[in-house]
């Protein structure tokens, strides 16, 4: 059984402090809790520890366009990624902030570490800097035109229309994203760590065993492209922590964002009297755990270990990475209703379906995931409503009705259990190494052989001949103690319906372990549904509340903006130069029938026309539209309504009903014309 107890401390990527969980997160805070959960149930002493990383430009940004400071931003984010976590039953043993003083401590004490041992070497680097905003600018807030193909409105690192990657500086006509202002170049002094002093010792590292096969080739590359200087400081105005001895230079976000595992362990060892350096310390016997997404692998596999290494702690035992996850086989979408947040998929479905579906998934490389919506209602309802769950329904009420709820004192198929029981070997086994997928496949294989037990024994035959009857009780006390095995090796996985499941058996916690001997002679509680079905119309409506955007032309003219909660969602100006505003002259205006609030409006945009379907029939008659002037959105998607094609938006003011208004004045304007 168990060997030797192990140490084993487990982290997951914090998650940035400016926006909610979504589904994307959630395939690694789940794929990790599940290992957590195996190695707790394995007898092992297990921690996991996160925290929100709070630093970084896009927050101080954030919070200024909230108009709040910056520590109130990630103090309420926070509340919501720990409450988004728990409902999703990831249970971290402490969540943290790396706006924190442990981490302020660590940070500043890797960082003259660092520096004592020559690891750190300063010079002067030209950036843009906003001259209106006052600051410099990160490369994803300058925009601009591609300098190859001339496609507009491209950001300072790479072109989204032919793929051309450059510096900010190579942008033809920049502009800075914040202010609109045109970014000038300016002298700064920053902070660099050498990394290529860590070469030897990452190559060593590399060569031991903590990485998967891709990311251990990909290390190789970056090898041999050879290692830079890694630029760690960032000037004022900047949100995170002032770097020692250096006024107006703060610590890059990346640099203190790793650091906040050590904090959130820290204080979790301050709480609970645990021994921080034996954890930490540069000869740990204790295993170091991060999982992580592939896409931010080149700041745990080199910059993160050669940190630690240079200033005298433990390197990581393993770091684990997954791919991205699609739904329905593409990229999440906040048109297609793909980009599903935490919350909203609370509000709609339960969080075990979600936790279940990325288990029968997920396998220890970096491929992507998809979430196929279909399959996870096909599945979800397959396996554990129709497999497993159905192995208790159908044995409990027999149980309960002709044996006062007493189980059987032996087993009828004692070789049988025996089979499950060995099957926790090779299962325990996937899940170490993070096979998911073939431990759930190797469990659904074995809920099939106790229903085909069941099935076979048929005790509702039996049940009917008095003479039979006894045997009814051995059958379901088997099919129970199946059902229980199956339990234990779905816990991780399942941790609320296995509790379900041990109240039902009227059973302390399962572990691992317990499942060397089976359960008898004793009594079960009345049985309760386990698990309900998925319900695909529930599906749906979580795809319609996440759908963003698209909204029927007469929803987007507000019933009564002064009533109802203020839509407070804040945009960036990027996106709100991306919408573009024309004057559009109305040539017919109709009603529809069958509409209740809407007019069909043909507008004209100077030579192309546009039809748009408007909610302002309480306001205007139409006649009364036809020839003048309105604004519209001319680059809206279009969309599919009961009534016909929407083809934009005319923008509309007022409180609603009779009192809206959509015209713009006749003076000056030209259908066509670009409203700034
Ligand atoms: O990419 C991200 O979302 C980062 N916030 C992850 C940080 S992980 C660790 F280094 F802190
Ligand atoms: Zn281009």
């Amino acid at each position: 059984m168990t060997a030797q107890s192990r140490d084993i401390l487990v982290t997951s990527a914090l998650p940035y402090a400016n926006g909610p969980i979504h589904l994307g997160h959630l395939v690694e805070y789940i794929q990790t809790d599940i290992w957590v959960r195996f190695q707790k149930a394995r007898g092992h002493r297990c921690l996991y520890v996160c925290a929100d990383d709070a630093h970084g430009t896009p927050i101080m940004l954030k919070a200024r366009s909230e108009g709040i400071p910056p520590e109130e931003l990630i103090e309420r984010v926070g509340q919501e990624h720990q409450r988004d976590f728990a409902d999703f039953l990831v249970g971290f043993d402490h969540y943290h902030s790396t706006h924190s003083p442990e981490n302020r401590h660590f940070a500043e004490l890797i960082y003259n570490r660092l520096k004592d041992q020559g690891h750190i070497t300063r010079r002067t680097i030209r950036q843009a800097y906003d001259p209106e905003a006052g600051m410099f600018l990160p490369d994803r807030f300058i925009k601009g035109e591609c300098p190859r193909c001339g496609a507009p409105d491209q950001y300072g690192d790479s072109c989204e229309a032919c793929g051309a990657t450059y510096t900010p500086t190579d942008l033809k006509h920049p502009v800075s994203a914040i202010s609109g202002a045109t970014p000038v170049e300016r002298e700064s002094e920053h902070f660099f760590f050498r990394l290529a002093d860590f070469e030897g010792m990452l190559r060593d590292w590399t060569a031991s065993g903590s990485l998967q096969d891709g990311i251990r080739n990909k290390l190789r590359e970056w090898f041999e492209a050879g290692l830079n200087d890694w630029d760690i400081s960032r000037d004022a105005p900047y949100w995170g922590f002032e770097i020692p001895d250096a006024p107006g230079k703060f610590f890059y976000v990346w640099l203190d964002a790793p650091i906040g595992y050590m904090a959130s362990f820290r204080h979790y060892c301050d709480r609970h009297g645990l021994d921080f350096d034996a954890w930490w310390g540069a000869d740990s016997r204790a295993e170091l755990h991060h999982f992580i997404g592939k896409d931010i692998a080149y700041f745990h596999t080199l910059f993160w270990p050669a940190m630690l290494h240079g200033a005298g702690f433990r390197t990581p035992t393993a770091v684990h990475c997954h791919g991205f996850l699609t739904v329905n086989g593409q990229k999440m979408s906040k048109s297609r209703g793909t980009f599903i947040q935490a919350r909203t998929y609370l509000e709609h479905l339960q969080p075990e379906y979600l936790r279940y579906y990325f288990a029968a998934k997920l396998g220890s490389g970096v491929d992507d995931i998809d979430l196929s919506l279909e399959d996870f209602t096909a599945r979800v309802n397959s396996d554990l409503v129709g497999k497993v769950v159905n192995i208790a329904s159908r044995c409990a009420g027999f149980i309960q009705k002709r044996f006062d709820g007493r189980l059987a004192d032996t087993l009828p198929d004692a070789d049988l259990y025996d089979r499950f029981r060995r099957a926790g070997e090779e299962i325990a086994r996937l899940y170490e190494a993070r096979e998911f997928a073939q431990a759930m496949r190797e469990i659904m294989a074995l809920a099939d052989v106790a229903n085909q037990y069941v099935d076979e024994q048929k005790p509702w035959v039996l049940a009917r001949e008095e003479d039979t009857l006894p045997r009814v009780q051995g059958i379901c006390t088997q099919g129970l103690n199946l059902f229980r095995v199956l339990m234990a090796y779905l816990k991780p996985v399942l941790p609320a319906m296995a509790a379900r499941a041990e109240t039902f058996l009227d059973i302390p916690p399962l572990t691992w372990a317990d499942v060397e001997e089976p359960l008898t002679a004793s009594r079960i509680r009345p049985y309760e549904p386990l698990m309900t079905r998925v319900d695909p119309k529930a599906v749906q409506a979580l795809l319609e509340a996440s759908r963003e955007n698209l909204q029927p032309a007469q929803t987007a003219v507000p019933e009564g903006p002064l009533t109802r909660d203020p839509i407070r969602e804040e945009i960036a100006f990027e996106d709100f130069a991306k919408v573009d505003l024309r004057i559009a002259r109305i040539q017919k205006a109709e009603h529809v029938e069958g509409a209740d609030k809407l007019l069909r409006l043909t507008l004209d945009l100077g030579g192309e026309t546009r039809q748009v379907f408007a909610g302002i029939k309480a306001a205007y008659d139409p006649a009364s539209l036809q020839g003048r002037l309105t604004v519209m959105v001319a680059n809206l998607a279009p969309r599919k309504m009961k009534f016909g094609l929407s083809e934009g938006m005319v923008l509309a003011a007022g409180p609603g009903g009779k009192d809206l208004f959509i015209l713009s004045p006749d003076t000056g304007a030209e259908p066509g014309m670009r409203v700034k």
